[in-house]
């Protein structure tokens, strides 16, 4: 049956690679009718190493097509002792051939720009950023050769994220240095030749390490206004966790200033969200910044319990922002993903005391419910669940908190870090409590209040009854417009 042709643990909407290790999203950018994610790949193992940028091509958003490794693995330039490995960054569309890489006319030549991580097989010995492009939609890549275009001497000065800023016709760049939790901007007419402008850092979460910065421009729900987001994967609430962090500001194609920020801004307060960068180049049908991160925490990344491949990434999601009385917060939707899908479960209202199973079992889906609590004291979804595991879902109504827990999902001894019960604030709206669950094998996604609040977190089922109940305690709850439907089917 599909279960057991379906291999464990494998997403079935979420990406992941044919076989092998992934990490960082790469060089998201879209194409004529073509979104292209590249990533951070190990194509000889299961575990980091030999980084490579693997690639893969979609028209939806929700199914990939594979396509060759377009940048791997290469020996350095001048130096036969040394290897250099393609770390993590960002693809433009050098539409107006800017860097003169492509024939005259041509509009769409792709040039990535990565961190080239020079090391001799043991250590890592220098961080540089260098191109590589393509004149053929992403499908063969030559190397610049006179990489790198920037370069500081550094051990540690990576993951540039290029953008092109039409006010001033130039391209910007952020690049991080993580052991001064600093994020560098850059200028350059051509891809390259670069200037720096100005930094910007220690400040917010400096618990670890600053990697894979983006700059972007962002709208602010209901009005015309728009705002600079600035991500940066670092720390997390919990220490010695991974996860991002960001900050609201302006940009005037210079100097970012951020707004006065009295707490610590985090994207997701899952243990799962890592490297979130934006696609570049969307067309105007998207009004808002689209995002894909990585699923994993750094922490136990190694040591995920799947075969084949480890590592996925998130559902694209869109930003906004909310003004809110504290100031700008980052609204996160996942994208459209069953729009156009039949329910495989729709119910107006059903009224919860105790236990109740959904008429619906599997283990990928997407499911909405407004909630609204009554008298209960603690309600809930249960899911991913067979006889004695599940992933349990528990608002807790009083403290108004929602619960994520893992510790009896299935396989969670593979690491002693991974056990978790993980939780965030959701405030009730007009009594209601809105959810929006992802749900896809080992990943389970969930946005509460339109993307208020998200949390993401990795699970490994061992069984796979792929049962859901829905529970409330001291007190009947009503779940409203309850639908699940499964992406990618009609
Ligand atoms: C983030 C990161 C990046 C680096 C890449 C290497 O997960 O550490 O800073 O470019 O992974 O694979």
């Amino acid at each position: 049956d599909e279960q057991t042709v379906r291999e464990e643990y494998r997403p079935s909407y979420h990406f992941t690679a044919p076989q092998n290790w992934i990490n960082d999203p790469n060089g998201l950018v879209y194409l004529d009718g073509e979104y292209h994610l590249f990533y951070q790949h190990n194509p000889f193992g299961n575990e980091w190493g030999h980084m490579s940028w693997g690639h893969a091509v979609s028209k939806d958003l929700i199914t990939w097509e594979h396509l060759p490794l377009a940048l791997p693995e290469y020996p350095t330039p001048g130096d036969t002792s040394t290897q250099t490995m393609v770390f993590s960054g960002s693809a433009v569309v050098d539409s107006a051939n800017t860097s003169g890489f492509f024939a005259a006319g041509q509009t769409d030549g792709l040039v990535a720009i990565f961190t080239s991580h020079v090391h001799n097989g043991k250590d890592g010995l220098l961080q540089h950023q260098s191109l590589g492009y393509s004149a053929d939609k992403g499908r063969t890549w030559k190397l610049y050769d006179k990489n790198p275009v920037l370069d500081l001497q550094m051990k540690d000065f990576r993951d540039p994220n290029v953008f092109w800023y039409a006010q001033d016709k130039k391209w910007i760049m952020s690049v991080v240095k993580p052991l001064e939790f600093t994020v560098q901007f850059y200028q350059s007419p051509n891809l390259k030749d670069w200037t720096f402008m100005s930094e910007f850092g220690r400040q917010g979460d400096t618990t670890k390490i600053w990697e894979c910065p983006a700059l972007f421009p962002i709208p602010v729900e209901g009005t015309d206004q728009q705002k600079w987001l600035l991500l940066i994967s670092s720390g997390h609430r919990q220490k010695d966790f991974l996860g991002m962090q960001y900050f609201v500001g302006d940009f005037d194609g210079k100097t970012f200033v951020p707004q006065p920020q009295k707490e610590i801004l985090y994207v997701d307060e899952g243990k799962d969200f890592y490297a979130a960068i934006p696609f570049n180049n969307l067309p105007a049908s998207h009004k808002k910044p689209l995002i894909v991160g990585w699923l994993n925490d750094w922490v136990y990344a190694n040591a995920l319990p799947s075969a084949t491949f480890k590592g996925a990434m998130s559902a694209p999601r869109e930003l906004s922002l909310a003004k809110t009385g504290d100031g700008f917060r980052l609204i996160q939707q996942p994208v459209a993903l069953t729009k156009n899908v039949e329910a495989a479960l729709s119910e107006k209202s059903l009224v919860v005391e105790g236990e109740k199973l959904l008429d619906f079992t599997g283990e990928s889906y997407e499911l909405v419910a407004t909630i609204e609590p009554g008298k209960a004291k603690n309600l809930g979804i249960k899911l991913l669940q067979s006889e004695d595991e599940a992933t349990v879902l528990t608002y807790d109504v009083p403290s108004a908190v929602l619960l994520f827990d893992r510790t009896k999902s299935g396989n969670t001894t593979f690491h002693e870090r991974f056990s978790s019960v993980e939780s965030m604030p959701a405030p009730l709206i007009n009594g209601r409590l809105k959810v929006h669950i992802l749900v896809d094998a080992s990943v389970v996604e969930v946005f509460v209040n339109d993307g208020q609040r998200v949390m993401t977190n990795l699970v490994f089922p061992k069984k796979h009854e792929g049962k859901i109940t829905l529970f409330s305690t001291d007190g009947a709850a009503t779940f409203r417009e309850v639908r699940i439907a499964v992406p990618g089917t009609k």
